[in-house]
């Protein structure tokens, strides 16, 4: 494993315990309509579906609730893995659980799955080519693949006085800080760089989602300098969705 990798496992495992459920289906993300507003999930009845960057199982836990026949989930940190495990035992399902980077192959089978997701993990991959390629290859032709993320001009701006000042850049496309006392190495790529490396990568893109949830619109907010907030979400999306198809 990379440095990095191994820098990012050692603060997921550290704060594993405190991120239980977080971000997790039905939420895509802070902000952003949820999947039981937007339906861009196929019909999982019967359906074999793989969660990257799984955390505590709670998006595989709502994946068994509409219905999928198989529950199978990747992700860098033990702690998370184990305390997925024990949360989809609690919920009354059977899960294959894998401990690893996204970025390797732990052995997963090929040309299997009806549907991959990845629900705010997807930054964390150091390779994404690599990463898009491996997610290819676990899917049937035909199969979904649907991801959220912070969305990329999240880290170009900020709150100065009571504006949005554009303090980052738009260019550089990996970051450092400090997550809840653990320093972290995340990836802020531009949408074209996702866009264009799964067209790369033999998928073809259905949607992209750039929305702030009504209710949020609907209602004036008041000025906040939080990193996520209803004011900034006014101004801009804080996530993004994208669903592509394995061609
Ligand atoms: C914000 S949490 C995602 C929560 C989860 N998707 C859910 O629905 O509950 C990000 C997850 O990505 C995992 N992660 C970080 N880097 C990774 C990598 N390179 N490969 C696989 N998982 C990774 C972390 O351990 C963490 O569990």
């Amino acid at each position: 494993m990379n440095n990095i990798l191994e820098q990012n496992k050692r603060s997921w495992d550290a704060m594993a315990d405190t991120w239980f459920g977080t971000t997790a289906l039905p939420t895509y993300g802070c902000f952003i309509p949820t999947e039981d507003e937007l339906h861009l999930f196929p019909d999982l009845s019967g359906k074999r579906v793989l969660d990257i960057g799984c955390g505590s199982g709670h998006s595989l836990c709502w994946c068994g609730e509409q219905g999928a026949a198989e529950l199978w989930g990747l992700d860098l940190s033990a702690r998370q893995v184990e305390n997925a495990r024990k949360h989809l035992v609690k919920c009354g399902y059977s899960s294959n659980l894998y401990n690893g980077p996204m970025e390797v192959d732990p052995g997963l089978p090929k040309t299997y799955f009806d549907v991959v997701y990845s629900i705010y993990a997807i930054g964390w991959s150091t390779d994404l080519k690599t990463t898009f390629h491996n997610i290819a290859s676990y899917l049937k032709p035909g199969g979904a693949f649907l991801f959220s993320w912070d969305h990329p001009l999240m880290h170009c701006v900020e709150a100065v006085g009571e504006q949005l000042a554009f303090t980052g850049s738009y260019v550089d496309e990996s970051f450092s800080y400090i997550q809840r006392g653990q320093p972290v190495t995340v990836q802020n790529r531009r949408l074209s760089t996702y866009i264009n490396e799964l067209a790369d990568t033999g998928f073809a893109v259905e949607k992209i989602i750039e929305e702030t949830d009504s209710d949020t619109l609907a209602k004036p907010a008041a000025f906040s300098a939080k990193y996520y907030s209803a004011w900034k979400a006014n101004k801009l999306p804080l996530s993004f969705i994208v669903k592509a198809t394995k061609l």
